[in-house]
């Protein structure tokens, strides 16, 4: 397994894994808007997340197979310079979870944001229903911190979620 930081190359092979897993992550995360799910959709979030990179606000990866295919995405978010935080995010294929595969993204994100990015703590939103996102956060380091002001919509029912934060 490996992780590398999104292309513009990527954009059929993401789209691909994007579909294959829409119901599964549908059922863990807050929806994507319909029109993400065609290549130019995928092309435009694969711009826009570039155009943050580059900005300096968001660090956007791919966790790949061997054979190249994508199985996981992780991404450092709203990445803060003054406030030297970022937010962390991570989506695993159906098929690939009970691997280990959450927290070696989780590291990458660590490893990235205080190496490269240079940052002092991290935060992570979670809804109340993901055990395993929030085990994965804590074997990582990360203690909860309270309830979140953010609240998911999932399976088109509102749901609340916990703020973890590390350091
Ligand atoms: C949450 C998710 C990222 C976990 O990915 P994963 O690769 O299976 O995670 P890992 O294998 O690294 O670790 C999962 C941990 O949770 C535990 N776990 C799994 N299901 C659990 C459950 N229902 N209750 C409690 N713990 C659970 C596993 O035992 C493992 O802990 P361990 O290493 O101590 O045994 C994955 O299910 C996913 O992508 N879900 C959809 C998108 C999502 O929810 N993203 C996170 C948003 S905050």
């Amino acid at each position: 397994m490996q992780i590398r930081t999104l292309t513009t190359a990527d954009a059929s092979a993401l789209l691909e894994f994007e579909l294959a897993n829409r119901d599964w992550f549908e059922s863990q995360v807050d929806a994507r808007a319909p029109d993400f799910y065609n290549l130019f959709g995928v092309a435009a979030h694969i711009g826009d997340y570039l155009a943050r990179h580059a900005a300096g606000t968001m660090h956007p990866c791919l966790l790949l197979e061997d054979d190249g295919a994508i199985v996981g995405r992780c991404n450092l978010k709203d990445i803060d310079r003054i406030a030297r935080r970022a937010e962390v995010g991570y989506r695993i294929a159906a098929t690939a979870i009970g691997r280990g595969l959450a927290g070696a993204a989780l590291t990458h994100l660590m490893e990235l944001a205080y190496g490269r990015w240079e940052l002092r703590g991290l935060d992570a939103h979670v809804t109340i229903a993901n055990a395993a996102s929030a085990r994965v956060l804590e074997r990582a380091g990360f203690a909860l911190a309270g309830p979140s002001p953010i609240l998911a919509r999932v399976a088109e029912q509102p749901l609340a979620c916990l703020h973890y934060r590390h350091h």
